[in-house]
């Protein structure tokens, strides 16, 4: 059963600027609520009993946001609005499952992984990226039912244009397991077009196993100087370790980007 989330949230966020030259981009608002929130839904509608939010000290507004106590009771105390009662009672739920890990300097996604190392418990655990939003259906779900059929890693998958492939990691695909799920060979971060193996990209959604603690520890800094999480599945790849490509079915919103965040709330309130 996977049972702990972790979600990287240390990033500078410069594709956003000037919006995160002061607020964090999870916090900003898609649709009239701060991002974050879109991505602790899926988790809890995915069974997730605990959230690690791996955040900065430059990040700490993000913790701060699930612990305004004192300005909501105040509020309340005189303003009986349902809106903001309702909002409030979700996030102490919410923050009830949220542990805070930190991650001061960005050098990378497998170097926020690594902050969690003491706090997952079992054998697998998912990650997602926030800047990756899925709507419809929940991928984070899906992808679970995948992991406990074939009893391996999960990656989420989409095709991207030929043009694009720099953008992300790139997968080499073997086998069709099924409609949506393919075995993977190999795992490139970012590579460009001409040593890019196929045009499927690697999207925010992971199922890990805990042995990539061991592989991330010994990982030297790779695209970027940063410490890349795809370089350690890469390497329990090569060792064997089963990898799935799980093609979602819901529909993405790429919030990373300032085009991608404009159009999100447009998107979102058509749903
Ligand atoms: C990260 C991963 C990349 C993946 C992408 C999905 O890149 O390193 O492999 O394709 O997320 O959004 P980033 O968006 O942090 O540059």
């Amino acid at each position: 059963m996977i049972k702990q989330a972790i979600v990287p949230l240390a990033g500078l966020g410069t594709r956003l600027l000037p919006l995160t030259s002061v607020l964090p981009k999870e916090l900003l608002p898609i649709n009239g609520i701060p991002a974050i929130e879109y991505i602790i839904d899926e988790c809890v509608d995915a069974g997730i009993k605990e959230i690690i939010f791996i955040i900065s000290k430059k990040k700490n507004l993000i913790k701060k946001y699930f612990y305004h106590d004192k300005m909501y009771k105040d509020f309340l105390s005189k303003n009986k609005d349902p809106r903001v009662y309702n909002h409030y009672k979700r996030n102490l739920i919410n923050r009830k499952m949220i542990k805070f890990v930190y991650q001061n300097k960005p050098l990378g996604t497998g170097d926020a992984v690594l902050k969690t190392l003491k706090l997952i418990k079992d054998k697998y655990f998912l990650m997602l990226l926030p800047d990756d939003l899925i709507f419809k259906k929940n991928c984070s779900k899906e992808m679970i039912k995948v992991h406990n059929k074939y009893n391996s890693s999960v990656m989420a998958s989409m095709s991207v244009n030929k043009n694009s492939v720099s953008r992300w990691g790139i997968y080499k695909l073997t086998k069709k397991l099924s409609k949506l799920n393919f075995l993977i060979s190999d795992v490139v971060e970012k590579p460009n077009k001409k040593k890019a193996p196929s045009n499927k990209a690697v999207i925010g959604r992971y199922i890990l196993p805990k042995s990539i603690f061991s592989k991330l520890i010994a990982l030297k800094p790779g695209k970027n100087g940063e410490i890349n999480i795809t370089d350690a599945i890469r390497l329990l790849i090569s060792q064997n370790e089963k990898f799935i490509a799980h093609n979602f079915l819901g529909k993405y919103l790429d919030c990373g980007t300032m085009t991608g965040y404009i159009k999100s709330s447009f998107e979102i309130s058509k749903l």
